[in-house]
């Protein structure tokens, strides 16, 4: 009785804190960071951008999201992942960034997609349910992989939209520069592997000379600090976006960005040193600049 109450979510979560304060610590700055505004008000200007931007009436998409099979499929499964005896993992991306990425991927209709960071298929089943109702794309997914005893990467992918995927196991590092060299020309790349300064600036500038000439480029925990330090930087998201000259927004975690013929299509351009972030200036300086994005 005594293990299935320290077993739920709240007491692991509690329990995490106690072995883990610095986790605590990024955990109650990202929740402060959220809160600045609420989530209907992210959700309007999200819907008033992609309706701007597509040319769509993305109330509708909206709606259609939330009458769909796969939205009441998505929230058992959440709660068969709560209920998991075994271990398993936080980080399935939140409710609004999921519905954003579903609603992005819908008005935009990319045909080739590659996403990084799969865990349980959170996200990933969000951009695999868009492409099925568009009726034509595939996704590309790379994640490290998992332990025998945890929830499987599919966990949140219906059995229906699996043909559109490809699942590789590796280390993104190494799996992301050939998989683009297959795939030529992608249509969207996001981002939801590890969130370093490094490693996202890698991923985005890997992934950058890849995209299509009106490709998109998002990421997900763009709020998030990866680290104590992290707290008094900017994110790699909006300040990649800068240097390349894409216009970009954000909606609470979820972050956005438009190539457009203005953003420089090699990789030459380096203006900023990337691996270095101490050289910019903290976030509590600069942050309004980008959460009140350009678009
Ligand atoms: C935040 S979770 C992804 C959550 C997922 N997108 C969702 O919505 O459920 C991060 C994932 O990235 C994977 N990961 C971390 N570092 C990686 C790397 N270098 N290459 C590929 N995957 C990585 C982890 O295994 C983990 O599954």
């Amino acid at each position: 009785m005594l293990r299935q109450i320290l077993s739920r979510p709240f007491f692991r979560m509690a329990g995490k804190a106690i072995r883990h304060p610095s986790r605590a610590v990024l955990r109650l700055v990202l929740k402060a960071r959220l809160r600045r505004s609420s989530v209907d008000e992210e959700r309007g200007r999200l819907l008033a951008l992609l309706s701007r931007q597509f040319g769509v009436e993305a109330p509708g998409l909206l709606a259609e999201y939330r009458r769909s099979e796969f939205h009441t499929w998505f929230q058992q499964r959440r709660a068969a992942l709560d209920r998991f005896d075994g271990p398993y993992r936080f980080g399935t991306t939140g409710v609004f960034e999921c519905e954003a990425l579903y609603l992005l991927v819908r008005a935009a209709r990319p045909r080739v997609v590659v996403d990084t960071g799969v865990l349980y298929g959170g996200s990933t089943a969000h951009i695999l349910e868009a492409l099925a109702r568009n009726g034509v794309g595939k996704l590309h997914s790379i994640d490290i992989g998992r332990s025998p005893d945890e929830p499987p990467h599919d966990h949140f992918v219906r059995p229906e939209v699996q043909s559109r995927w490809e699942l590789v196991i590796g280390d993104s590092r190494r799996e992301l520069p050939p998989l683009l060299r297959r795939c030529e020309t992608i249509d969207m790349f996001h981002h939801d592997s590890l969130h370093t300064w490094d490693h996202m600036t890698w991923e985005f500038e890997t992934a950058f000379p890849h995209l299509s000439a009106d490709g998109i480029l998002s990421s997900d925990d763009i709020q998030n600090p990866p680290d104590l330090p992290g707290i008094f930087r900017e994110n790699a998201f909006p300040a990649f976006c800068r240097r390349r000259a894409m216009q970009y927004a954000s909606f609470r975690n979820m972050g956005m960005a438009f190539r457009t013929s203005g953003s420089p299509a090699t990789t030459e351009a380096q203006p900023e040193r990337v691996s270095d972030p101490a050289h910019l200036p903290p976030t509590w300086a600069r942050s309004r600049s980008w959460v009140e994005s350009p678009i």
